[in-house]
């Protein structure tokens, strides 16, 4: 279905490389809606200065994540790929909607209490107010979709409220945006191949844990051959078996089989089959993306390049929104 019409916004946060289980929930599909939507995706830096970062790895993590970004395939000629402090109406939109959004509504938000005990030496003003940054970074291109995960569901909710309230006070100003729940993966979502359990992080303090979009084919393999399963050695997918059912989740979202046919062509063979078959398959998937990574990476000031005309593309959508709020507001005309 073509939906050339709508504007699709998602905010990516530069805070470290993705992991297979981020390309699978969400990569994978902003691919497809490159094609039916106008997406932009920001890579939103100020969102993650709310905790406390070393400037220099920073400005390589942010550059890290877009050239990643773009291996994956996602394509600056198709959408408006950039980074969030380049474009200045992010915070002046996000200081108007602080003074509609109660003090008691962001206190409720369960990833800001999570987030103040994990940090509890930096319970800082941004990390409370961050939901609102991300509010503006959504209402300043009348966006209509949001895809979003679980832990997201509260802050675009918020969103919501906000276009809906300042619109109610000030007149129609904003799209109310919907979100969107992307498909999981046949099998559900991908675990931790240590704690299967667990969802896979790219934070789990074990790198046994996850498997990284850059992680060496070697790696790859070892970490397979590594994943915590049952003894029973049967290959089948059941809620008893939580680590052979995420090798069998992933083994299917690297080869689109359905997993009742792995099951089949796995009957009467070992655990040591299919991890070494899983290893080599999602090695061999990354291989083409880490190579473009490798190509493109390197060439900072193209890189550069990009995120600035990005940028202006981004402003000249935003403006003309920060403009009318502003007016609605009832400040001056600016000269
Ligand atoms: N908070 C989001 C996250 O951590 C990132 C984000 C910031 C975002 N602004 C956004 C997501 C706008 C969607 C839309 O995943």
């Amino acid at each position: 279905m073509i939906h050339k019409q709508k504007t699709l916004f998602s905010g990516i946060q530069p805070s470290g490389i993705l992991t297979i289980g981020n390309y699978i929930g969400a990569i994978r599909q902003w691919l497809e809606m490159q094609n039916e939507y106008n997406c932009l995706f920001s890579l939103v830096d100020m969102h993650v200065i709310t905790v406390r970062q070393d400037p220099k790895l920073f400005r390589q993590q942010t550059l890290d994540v877009f050239a990643l970004y773009l291996a994956c395939g996602l394509d600056p000629n198709k959408s408006i790929i950039f980074a969030q402090s380049h474009v200045s109406a992010h915070s002046e939109l996000a200081w108007i909607l602080n003074c509609i959004t109660n003090h008691g509504e962001l206190s409720r938000m369960t990833q800001f209490k999570d987030k103040s005990q994990r940090h509890s030496d930096n319970v800082n003003v941004g990390l409370f107010a961050y939901p609102v940054l991300m509010a503006a970074d959504i209402l300043l291109y009348q966006s209509d979709i949001v895809p979003v995960g679980d832990d997201q569901k509260q802050h675009l909710e918020l969103a919501r409220n906000l276009a809906q309230r300042f619109n109610h006070h000030f007149g129609e100003t904003f799209v109310v945006p919907e979100p969107m729940i992307p498909k999981q993966a046949e099998g559900g979502r991908i675990m931790s191949l240590q704690d299967p359990e667990k969802k896979m992080s790219k934070s789990d303090a074990n790198q046994g844990a996850y498997i990284n979009l850059l992680d060496e084919p070697n790696k790859i393999r070892k970490k397979f051959k590594r994943a915590v399963t049952d003894s029973d050695n049967e290959i089948r997918f059941a809620e008893d078996k939580p680590g052979i059912s995420n090798l069998l989740t992933i083994y299917s979202a690297f080869t689109n089989k359905a997993i009742s046919d792995i099951e089949k062509e796995y009957e009467g063979k070992g655990y040591g089959a299919l991890k070494t078959d899983v290893g080599d398959t999602v090695a061999d998937f990354l291989e083409p993306i880490q190579q473009k990574f490798a190509e493109i990476r390197p060439d900072e000031t193209q890189l550069l390049k990009m995120l600035h005309e990005a940028a202006t593309k981004a402003d000249k959508l935003a403006r003309p929104t920060l403009n009318k709020v502003m007016d609605a507001i009832g400040f001056l005309p600016r000269g």
